[in-house]
Protein backbone atom coordinates (compact mmCIF):
# COMPACT_ATOMS: atom_id res chain seq x y z
CA UNK A 1 0.00 0.00 0.00
CA UNK A 2 1.35 3.48 -0.64
CA UNK A 3 2.24 6.27 2.19
CA UNK A 4 -0.34 8.88 2.44
CA UNK A 5 1.44 12.31 2.66
CA UNK A 6 0.20 13.05 5.53
CA UNK A 7 -2.22 11.96 8.74
CA UNK A 8 -6.24 12.65 7.78
CA UNK A 9 -8.16 14.97 9.77
CA UNK A 10 -9.10 11.71 12.05
CA UNK A 11 -5.86 10.66 12.50
CA UNK A 12 -5.11 14.20 14.04
CA UNK A 13 -8.20 14.88 15.67
CA UNK A 14 -7.52 11.21 17.39
CA UNK A 15 -4.02 12.27 18.12
CA UNK A 16 -5.19 15.57 20.05
CA UNK A 17 -8.21 14.01 21.73
CA UNK A 18 -6.37 11.42 23.89
CA UNK A 19 -3.08 14.42 24.27
CA UNK A 20 -6.34 16.58 26.03
CA UNK A 21 -7.45 12.94 27.67
CA UNK A 22 -3.76 11.69 29.30
CA UNK A 23 -3.14 15.51 30.18
CA UNK A 24 -6.84 15.34 32.57
CA UNK A 25 -5.62 12.09 33.91
CA UNK A 26 -2.49 13.55 34.79
CA UNK A 27 -3.87 16.73 36.27
CA UNK A 28 -6.22 15.37 38.18
CA UNK A 29 -5.24 11.85 39.63
CA UNK A 30 -5.49 13.13 43.66
CA UNK A 31 -9.24 11.59 44.18
CA UNK A 32 -8.08 7.80 42.61
CA UNK A 33 -4.98 8.05 44.77
CA UNK A 34 -6.67 8.81 47.90
CA UNK A 35 -9.56 6.68 47.23
CA UNK A 36 -6.82 3.66 46.59
CA UNK A 37 -5.21 4.07 49.48
CA UNK A 38 -7.20 4.23 52.25
CA UNK A 39 -9.65 1.26 50.44
CA UNK A 40 -6.70 -0.92 50.61
CA UNK A 41 -6.27 0.31 54.16
CA UNK A 42 -9.81 -0.39 55.19
CA UNK A 43 -10.38 -3.25 53.13
CA UNK A 44 -12.37 -2.19 50.58
CA UNK A 45 -12.45 -0.05 47.69
CA UNK A 46 -15.16 2.39 46.88
CA UNK A 47 -16.75 4.31 44.00
CA UNK A 48 -17.08 7.98 44.20
CA UNK A 49 -17.19 10.70 40.93
CA UNK A 50 -13.16 10.95 40.38
CA UNK A 51 -12.51 7.58 40.45
CA UNK A 52 -14.89 7.01 37.87
CA UNK A 53 -13.93 9.81 36.24
CA UNK A 54 -10.63 8.60 36.33
CA UNK A 55 -11.71 5.47 35.30
CA UNK A 56 -13.97 6.61 32.08
CA UNK A 57 -11.47 8.53 31.02
CA UNK A 58 -8.62 5.68 31.10
CA UNK A 59 -11.34 3.53 29.51
CA UNK A 60 -11.88 6.12 26.42
CA UNK A 61 -7.84 6.57 26.00
CA UNK A 62 -7.78 2.73 25.71
CA UNK A 63 -10.84 2.96 22.90
CA UNK A 64 -9.00 6.15 20.92
CA UNK A 65 -5.73 4.38 20.71
CA UNK A 66 -7.10 1.11 19.38
CA UNK A 67 -8.98 3.62 16.75
CA UNK A 68 -5.92 4.69 15.63
CA UNK A 69 -4.12 1.54 15.63
CA UNK A 70 -7.15 0.51 13.44
CA UNK A 71 -6.83 3.89 11.35
CA UNK A 72 -3.09 3.64 10.79
CA UNK A 73 -3.28 -0.29 9.32
CA UNK A 74 -6.29 0.68 7.19
CA UNK A 75 -5.17 4.01 5.68
CA UNK A 76 -1.30 3.87 6.57
CA UNK A 77 0.95 6.92 8.00
CA UNK A 78 3.15 9.27 6.24
CA UNK A 79 7.13 8.68 5.65
CA UNK A 80 9.48 9.73 8.77
CA UNK A 81 10.92 13.24 7.02
CA UNK A 82 14.41 11.50 8.22
CA UNK A 83 15.62 8.39 7.23
CA UNK A 84 18.46 5.96 9.06
CA UNK A 85 18.46 5.85 13.06
CA UNK A 86 16.34 9.09 13.50
CA UNK A 87 13.04 7.04 11.77
CA UNK A 88 14.03 3.95 13.51
CA UNK A 89 13.69 5.49 17.16
CA UNK A 90 10.71 7.49 16.13
CA UNK A 91 9.34 4.68 15.20
CA UNK A 92 9.98 2.67 18.38
CA UNK A 93 9.08 5.74 20.60
CA UNK A 94 5.65 5.45 18.93
CA UNK A 95 4.89 1.77 18.96
CA UNK A 96 6.03 2.47 22.91
CA UNK A 97 3.77 5.24 23.38
CA UNK A 98 1.00 2.94 21.76
CA UNK A 99 1.98 0.22 24.24
CA UNK A 100 1.65 2.62 27.45
CA UNK A 101 -1.21 3.57 26.22
CA UNK A 102 -2.68 0.32 26.48
CA UNK A 103 -0.65 -1.24 29.42
CA UNK A 104 -1.93 2.25 31.62
CA UNK A 105 -5.60 1.43 31.43
CA UNK A 106 -5.38 -2.50 31.64
CA UNK A 107 -3.18 -2.19 34.82
CA UNK A 108 -5.01 0.30 36.23
CA UNK A 109 -8.31 -1.95 35.87
CA UNK A 110 -6.14 -4.55 37.33
CA UNK A 111 -5.00 -2.60 40.34
CA UNK A 112 -9.28 -1.46 41.08
CA UNK A 113 -10.43 -4.60 40.29
CA UNK A 114 -8.26 -6.62 42.24
CA UNK A 115 -7.63 -4.85 44.95
CA UNK A 116 -4.18 -4.94 43.97
CA UNK A 117 -1.17 -2.54 45.28
CA UNK A 118 1.41 -4.35 43.33
CA UNK A 119 -0.85 -3.35 39.61
CA UNK A 120 -1.36 -0.34 41.75
CA UNK A 121 2.85 0.27 41.64
CA UNK A 122 2.98 -0.95 38.35
CA UNK A 123 0.35 1.60 37.13
CA UNK A 124 2.46 4.35 38.50
CA UNK A 125 5.51 3.44 37.81
CA UNK A 126 4.02 3.53 33.58
CA UNK A 127 2.54 6.90 34.14
CA UNK A 128 6.29 8.03 34.92
CA UNK A 129 7.26 5.64 31.31
CA UNK A 130 4.71 7.84 29.62
CA UNK A 131 5.65 11.25 30.83
CA UNK A 132 9.81 10.08 29.65
CA UNK A 133 8.67 8.94 26.17
CA UNK A 134 6.28 11.98 25.48
CA UNK A 135 9.25 14.05 26.90
CA UNK A 136 11.83 12.16 23.95
CA UNK A 137 8.24 12.48 21.34
CA UNK A 138 7.92 16.55 21.96
CA UNK A 139 11.83 17.25 22.06
CA UNK A 140 12.15 15.27 18.72
CA UNK A 141 9.04 16.96 17.31
CA UNK A 142 10.47 20.08 18.09
CA UNK A 143 14.44 19.44 16.68
CA UNK A 144 13.08 17.88 13.95
CA UNK A 145 10.85 20.88 13.04
CA UNK A 146 13.11 23.82 14.21
CA UNK A 147 16.67 22.55 13.76
CA UNK A 148 15.97 20.31 11.05
CA UNK A 149 13.54 22.51 9.37
CA UNK A 150 11.61 19.64 8.27
CA UNK A 151 8.20 20.91 9.43
CA UNK A 152 6.87 18.07 11.00
CA UNK A 153 4.66 19.57 13.31
CA UNK A 154 2.34 20.78 10.50
CA UNK A 155 1.46 17.00 10.16
CA UNK A 156 -0.18 16.95 13.22
CA UNK A 157 -2.28 20.46 12.49
CA UNK A 158 -3.15 20.11 9.07
CA UNK A 159 -4.92 17.19 7.43
CA UNK A 160 -2.24 15.49 4.43
CA UNK A 161 0.67 18.03 4.83
CA UNK A 162 3.41 16.52 3.97
C1 LIG B 1 -4.19 5.94 29.92
C2 LIG B 1 -5.03 5.96 30.96
C3 LIG B 1 -4.60 6.35 32.34
C4 LIG B 1 -3.67 7.30 32.77
C5 LIG B 1 -2.82 8.22 31.91
C6 LIG B 1 -3.65 7.24 34.21
C7 LIG B 1 -2.88 8.06 35.02
C8 LIG B 1 -2.77 7.94 36.38
C9 LIG B 1 -1.92 8.75 37.22
C10 LIG B 1 -1.02 9.89 36.72
C11 LIG B 1 -2.04 8.31 38.48
C12 LIG B 1 -1.30 8.83 39.71
C13 LIG B 1 -0.02 8.03 39.90
C14 LIG B 1 0.82 8.63 41.00
O1 LIG B 1 0.36 8.71 42.15
O2 LIG B 1 1.97 9.03 40.71
C15 LIG B 1 -2.99 7.21 38.47
C16 LIG B 1 -3.37 6.49 39.59
C17 LIG B 1 -4.31 5.47 39.56
N1 LIG B 1 -5.06 5.05 38.46
FE1 LIG B 1 -4.81 5.67 36.57
N2 LIG B 1 -4.54 6.28 34.63
C18 LIG B 1 -5.14 5.73 33.53
C19 LIG B 1 -6.13 4.76 33.51
C20 LIG B 1 -6.67 4.17 34.62
C21 LIG B 1 -7.78 3.23 34.63
C22 LIG B 1 -8.63 2.79 33.42
C23 LIG B 1 -7.97 2.84 35.91
C24 LIG B 1 -9.05 1.87 36.41
C25 LIG B 1 -9.79 2.13 37.41
C26 LIG B 1 -6.97 3.50 36.74
C27 LIG B 1 -6.78 3.32 38.10
C28 LIG B 1 -5.87 3.99 38.87
C29 LIG B 1 -5.63 3.72 40.28
C30 LIG B 1 -6.32 2.63 41.10
C31 LIG B 1 -4.66 4.64 40.71
C32 LIG B 1 -4.06 4.75 42.11
C33 LIG B 1 -2.80 3.92 42.10
C34 LIG B 1 -1.98 4.09 43.36
O3 LIG B 1 -2.18 5.07 44.10
O4 LIG B 1 -1.09 3.23 43.56
N3 LIG B 1 -6.20 4.32 35.91
N4 LIG B 1 -3.42 7.03 37.18
C1 LIG C 1 0.24 12.73 25.52
C2 LIG C 1 1.07 13.20 24.63
C3 LIG C 1 1.30 12.58 23.27
C4 LIG C 1 1.15 11.29 22.84
C5 LIG C 1 0.71 10.08 23.65
C6 LIG C 1 1.50 11.27 21.43
C7 LIG C 1 1.49 10.14 20.63
C8 LIG C 1 1.84 10.10 19.28
C9 LIG C 1 1.88 8.91 18.48
C10 LIG C 1 1.55 7.49 18.97
C11 LIG C 1 2.25 9.27 17.23
C12 LIG C 1 2.46 8.35 16.03
C13 LIG C 1 1.22 8.35 15.17
C14 LIG C 1 1.33 7.26 14.14
O1 LIG C 1 2.14 7.41 13.20
O2 LIG C 1 0.63 6.25 14.29
C15 LIG C 1 2.45 10.72 17.22
C16 LIG C 1 2.83 11.47 16.14
C17 LIG C 1 3.16 12.81 16.20
N1 LIG C 1 3.07 13.63 17.31
FE1 LIG C 1 2.47 13.10 19.15
N2 LIG C 1 1.85 12.54 21.02
C18 LIG C 1 1.74 13.38 22.12
C19 LIG C 1 2.00 14.74 22.16
C20 LIG C 1 2.50 15.47 21.12
C21 LIG C 1 2.83 16.89 21.19
C22 LIG C 1 2.68 17.79 22.42
C23 LIG C 1 3.29 17.24 19.94
C24 LIG C 1 3.76 18.62 19.50
C25 LIG C 1 5.01 18.93 19.48
C26 LIG C 1 3.23 16.05 19.10
C27 LIG C 1 3.59 16.01 17.77
C28 LIG C 1 3.50 14.90 16.94
C29 LIG C 1 3.88 14.90 15.55
C30 LIG C 1 4.43 16.08 14.75
C31 LIG C 1 3.67 13.59 15.07
C32 LIG C 1 3.94 13.06 13.64
C33 LIG C 1 5.29 12.37 13.65
C34 LIG C 1 5.64 11.77 12.30
O3 LIG C 1 5.08 12.14 11.30
O4 LIG C 1 6.53 10.89 12.29
N3 LIG C 1 2.75 15.00 19.84
N4 LIG C 1 2.19 11.19 18.50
Amino acid sequence: MAKPSGYSRVQIQLHWAVFVLIVLQFLFHDGIDNAFDRGLDAGALTLSVPVILHFATGGLILLLAFARLAVRQARGVPDHPAGGVQKTVAHLVHYSLYGVMILLPVTGAVAWGQASEGAGEVHEILTKILLMFVGVHVAAALFSHYVQKSGIIRRMLDPDSP
